[in-house]
């Protein structure tokens, strides 16, 4: 057990002698946004609203959820991103977030370069919107700057202060995260002018439920928000900077440690805490308290400069090649993946301290040289694990109490589709294949089914039925039963196994439909297939 140093003792003692300098205010807000309760409220379910996207399957919460540090608990599973060089499982690999397929404007799912009819995958691990309000900032190269242009007009909207702002604006137009390519503001004002707010979000926080209650649907929440009913790019970015800018996460054991409850902190705790503040580790001087980051871009040497720009792509600088900003550690200690590419190789916070061992990374252009002769004995690493792990985790995050509760998202509750049966294989030996991961529930009014990796240019069709034919799951269908047709068309031209198509359906707003379940069946009329008919396997979906 080492003794803090003399440095860290008495960076502590200034903190503690001063308290109001050191501790997290609200987060500052732009004179032309103030906060008022309605734009929150309004906030508070766009943010949660999986209608925000084209295919009603990705809310901004999805990929930035509270109880995972802000970030995306998906992050183990589907969510990797091959890397610059486009194979899985080498070195440049990022663990990132899934947004919705790549799609034209007329809904139809096209194959992407990298995630083919997958959902594709962001560049980058999504950091926390939680505190967000704090940078001057946004995203890991800055790129939402201070000043905010309304997207629709080009005029200046808010001079400066405005990042949360200028980055709310981006996902909801970009091609990986939530939009159909060609999506327009007009597209999103005349969506949301259609829909029930929160329609498919359950569990839905009090304070959001009885807004919509009141206001009925988002007109009317625009309404109470801005006076009138008008819904614009520059409103919906005002109200969900405006939600961000509450999600302050200022109640963590250390911001009780120095308002002076010295028992927040466990002594291992505070051994962490000496050592993070301590001059030869230098953390604090890039992750500054009490926000834990001090705005600036740093080269860590964590990836080859070549994989990811970072600052430079936004500032042209040479200077800035490799740099991203510092993220804060406040509830780093909830995420399961660190750094902007979610490094696979650091998957504990213990490994993402113990980076630093040594200097950081191996990558050594323009690394920063403050990671220069910096040393950590696996134990000290332990008590910054301890430090951060516990202390700077504000319990509320953990739990979403509010004001960071949310609703359950419908992404969350149900089962994926599950393929049933067999499939007949069409020409060139290749299975046909369905993928539905647009939701399906009541009131749908983009329900797509997808069919690929069929015959190009084939004329192909979906069919649905209420039962699985033939009976048990699994079991090759052997008994024809009813099935209605979503209608014939072409595939895409594409050869064998490269043509594919998109079947559109509105669900009927029944809520006796909950709980039934559909199974569709794409057939391609095929040369090469058994009796001229390739079939894919059967998708069961449940709508919820
Ligand atoms: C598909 C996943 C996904 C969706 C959907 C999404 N985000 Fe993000 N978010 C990300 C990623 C990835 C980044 C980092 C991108 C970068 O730095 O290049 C990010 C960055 C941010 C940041 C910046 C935090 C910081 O410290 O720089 C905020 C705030 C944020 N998102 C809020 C939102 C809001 C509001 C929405 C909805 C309008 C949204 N996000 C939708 C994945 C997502
Ligand atoms: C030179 C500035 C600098 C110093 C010194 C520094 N960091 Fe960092 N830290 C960063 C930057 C920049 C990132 C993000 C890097 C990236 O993603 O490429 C980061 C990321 C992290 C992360 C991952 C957080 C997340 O959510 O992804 C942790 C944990 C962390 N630092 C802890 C520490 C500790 C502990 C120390 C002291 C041993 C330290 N840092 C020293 C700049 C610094």
């Amino acid at each position: 057990m080492s003794l803090p140093s003399l440095q860290a003792r008495l960076v502590l003692a200034g903190l503690l002698c001063a308290p109001a300098a050191a501790q997290l205010g609200p987060a500052p807000e732009p004179p032309e946004n103030p906060l008022t309760e309605s734009k929150r409220l309004l906030g508070k379910a766009l943010f949660w609203d999986e209608q925000l996207s084209s295919d009603n399957a990705v809310a901004c919460g999805t990929c930035h959820i509270p109880a995972a540090g802000g970030s995306d608990p998906r992050l183990d599973m589907g969510s990797r991103h091959p890397g610059i060089d486009g194979v899985y499982g080498t070195p440049d690999d990022r663990f990132a977030s899934e947004g919705v397929h790549r799609a034209s404007s007329a809904g139809e799912v096209l194959p992407d370069a990298i995630s083919g009819f997958a959902p594709q995958v962001t560049g980058r691990r999504s950091p926390s919107m939680i505190g967000a309000g704090h940078f001057a900032e946004l995203f890991w190269d800055g790129r939402a700057g201070t000043t905010f242009i309304n997207p629709e007009t080009g005029a200046v909207s808010i001079a400066s202060g405005g990042a949360l702002e200028s980055q709310s604006v981006g996902p909801i137009l970009s091609f990986v995260e939530m939009a159909d390519e060609g999506r327009t503001w007009d597209d999103v004002r005349s969506k949301l002018e259609r829909v029930v707010p929160l329609a498919l979000a359950t569990n839905v926080p009090a304070d959001v439920a009885g807004a919509i209650q009141t206001h009925y649907d988002y007109p009317g929440l625009f309404a109470d928000a801005f006076g009138d009913p008008a819904i614009t790019a520059e409103r919906i970015g005002f109200a969900l900077a405006s939600y961000q800018r509450t999600l302050n996460p200022d109640q963590t054991p250390w911001d009780l440690y120095i308002a002076g409850q010295t028992s927040a902190l466990t002594s291992q705790e505070r051994q962490g805490l000496n050592a993070f503040m301590s001059n030869g580790l230098r953390c604090a001087i890039c992750h500054a308290p009490p926000l834990f980051s001090d705005g600036s871009y740093r080269n860590l040497g964590l990836r080859d400069i070549a994989e990811d720009d970072g600052r430079r792509s936004v500032t042209g600088l040479f200077s800035d090649r490799g740099k991203f900003k510092v993220p804060s550690l406040r509830n780093a200690g909830l995420r399961t993946r660190f750094f902007h590419n979610g490094d696979p190789t650091f998957s504990s916070l213990f490994l993402s301290i113990f980076f630093y061992n040594q200097g950081g990374g191996f990558f050594l252009d323009n690394k920063d040289p403050l990671m220069n002769g910096v040393f950590m004995a696996p134990s000290t690493a332990s008590n910054i694990t301890a430090f951060i792990q516990n202390g700077l985790t504000d319990p509320r995050v953990a739990q979403e109490l509010p004001p960071f509760d949310r609703p359950t998202l419908a992404s969350e509750r149900r089962p994926a589709a599950a393929a049933v049966g067999a499939a007949v294989t069409g020409s060139g030996g290749i299975d046909p294949e369905l993928s539905i991961e647009s939701p399906a529930y009541p009131g749908a009014e983009e329900f797509r089914v997808v069919m690929h990796s069929g015959l190009g240019g084939a004329p192909a069709a979906v069919g649905m039925a209420l039962s699985l034919p033939g009976g048990a799951p699994g079991g090759t269908p052997t008994v024809r039963t009813p099935m209605a047709f979503l209608g014939q068309r072409g595939l895409a031209p594409g050869g064998a196994g490269g043509g594919h198509g998109t079947w559109h359906r509105p669900i009927p707003l029944d809520p006796a439909l909950s709980g039934t379940k559909l199974y569709f069946r794409g057939l391609v009329r095929d040369p090469g297939a058994v009796n001229g008919v390739a079939r894919t396997r059967w998708a069961e979906v449940e709508i919820h």
